[in-house]
């Protein structure tokens, strides 16, 4: 065997082994966990920020008021299948819709099938601006 049909038989079977991992379609080969956008600004004056228990996604990351007036901001893909979580404002916690993962305000798990926490990060307030960021 020479080296052009060495190359073309490693190729053929990597690509063998890497096709049926994407198979179902571009959501099965989306990466979990991606490090969302993490130093921006939001303003809370308007929108579902501006009232106790609301929450939003914004760059990949979902910002909720709790019911005390304070902010919280995680990764808002679901560790489990990507599928965006929500904030349930009178458990302070979030809750994916896909198969009922719960993640506690700091974002660890407190429920499966999720088994890795949410990304956890800061936030400033000044004014109306809320500065999300790692
Ligand atoms: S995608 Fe969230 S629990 Fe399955």
């Amino acid at each position: 065997m020479d080296r052009k049909e060495f190359l073309s038989q490693v190729g053929l079977g990597a690509a063998s082994v890497l096709i049926p991992i994407c198979m179902g379609g571009l959501s099965s080969c989306k990466k979990i966990g991606v490090t969302p956008n993490t130093d921006f600004i939001i303003d809370i004056s308007t929108g579902a920020l501006a009232k106790n228990g609301g929450f939003l996604v914004s760059n990949g990351v979902l910002i909720a008021r709790t019911n005390s007036g304070t902010f919280i901001a995680v990764s808002a893909a679901c560790t489990h299948q990507g599928t965006n979580v929500n904030y349930n404002a009178s458990g302070n916690n979030f809750i994916c819709p896909n198969h009922g993962a719960r993640f506690d305000s700091n974002g660890n798990v407190i429920q499966g099938p999720a088994s890795a926490s949410l990304t956890k990060f800061n936030s400033t307030l000044s004014g109306s601006s809320l500065h999300v960021f790692a």
